[in-house]
């Protein structure tokens, strides 16, 4: 198939600094795949970031570049999809405008994620205009490329729905422009941290794509495990144990038998049984490290890849914008 054969779908993260292995296992393996079979786009949201950062700018635009070198290098290659910054694309606040225009203010009140965000972030005032605004603006993002899908996480499906419902009321008020866009729900599996929590840069419990061989080991030997277990004689019950979690994500059946049986029975000790999941990460790092150093050491090849990127987008989202300008009769 050709690109243009192809059903185009997009999909957004916040820069929000270097990539973990959640993040690798719960999107871009899945974003990877999906280049196969779609005409992708993939951006760093930064004005999102800002929603939640607007007290302290300094790291986003660093963090979309190492967001974007964490991509590349993970295995998402620029030359089967599209990459760009949001705030290249002016059209997106453009159409946030429009879109704000037309969705009713209990719709954003009664987005989940507004006040789950708010409870979170607890540190922060997000009690904002344009943190309420948040799900419009990724509405924006979405329907100006009028994808088919967006691939996402179960955390993302309210604003997703939300997408669809401004794309009807939209369509009602100006003609059939925007189709709703389908959740492409990645099957994700759920990574725990080195604490046993969701792994989270926030909750610094995160193994990161960048961390050294030497980190990810120490980082790993030092995970929790069943607190059963307190000496090497103490059997202990890998259903669990956040460790074996991770077993389960990273290394083969043969294994996941032999930690069971010998964490039940003690016949290892919990040492033992991270040594296979060590090895099994280093083998999924290693190459990542590797096209790492080389993106490193050429930054204008990430460079152009933005800007190239952003100038398709801009095209495409400029087209759209035009059909939308004058659906409205305001140019
Ligand atoms: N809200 C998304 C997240 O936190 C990021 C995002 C912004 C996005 N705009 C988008 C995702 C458009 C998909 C499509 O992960
Ligand atoms: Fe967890 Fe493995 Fe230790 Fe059992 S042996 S408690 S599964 S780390």
């Amino acid at each position: 198939m050709t690109m243009q054969e192809k059903k185009r779908i997009l999909s957004g993260m916040r820069p929000s600094g270097k990539l973990h292995l959640g993040h690798l296992k719960g999107a871009l393996e899945n974003w990877i795949r999906l280049t196969e079979s779609y005409d992708c786009y993939f951006f760093s949201a930064d004005w999102h970031a800002l929603t939640s950062e607007y007290a302290d700018t300094s790291e986003i635009t660093p963090n979309t570049f190492d967001m974007a070198i964490d991509w590349i290098a993970a295995g998402l290659d620029p030359g089967k999809c599209t990459f760009f910054i949001q705030s290249k694309i002016k059209q997106h606040a453009e159409l946030f405008l429009l879109l704000a225009m037309i969705t009713p203010l209990p719709w954003a009140l009664k987005c989940p994620t507004f006040k789950e965000q708010q409870e979170q972030l607890s540190d922060r005032d997000l009690n904002t205009y344009g943190f309420l605004g948040y799900p419009v603006l990724q509405a924006a993002d979405i329907l100006i490329y009028l994808p088919y899908g967006v691939p996402v996480g179960q955390d993302q499906l309210p604003h997703i729905e939300l997408t669809r419902m401004i794309a009807r009321r939209f369509n009602n008020f100006f003609g059939a422009i925007f189709p709703e866009p389908e959740a492409l729900l990645t099957p994700a599996a759920k990574v725990p941290g080195t604490d046993g929590r969701k792994m989270s840069k926030s909750y610094g419990n995160a193994i990161l794509l960048s961390d050294s061989a030497d980190t990810v080991k120490t980082k790993i030997n030092t995970m929790v495990t069943d607190p059963a277990r307190k000496r090497r004689s103490d059997p202990g019950n890998p259903d669990i144990c956040p460790v074996f979690e991770l077993h389960k994500i990273f290394t083969t059946p043969d294994i996941h038998n032999w930690v069971v049986d010998g964490c039940r029975t003690a016949g290892i000790g919990c040492l033992d049984c991270k040594k296979p999941l060590i090895e099994a990460i280093q083998v999924v790092l290693d190459p990542v490290r590797k096209k790492r150093d080389e993106l490193e050491a050429d930054p204008d090849y990430v460079r152009n890849v933005l800007e190239n990127g952003s100038a398709k987008a801009m095209d495409l989202a400029e087209k759209t914008m035009q059909h939308i300008r004058k659906s409205i009769g305001i140019f």
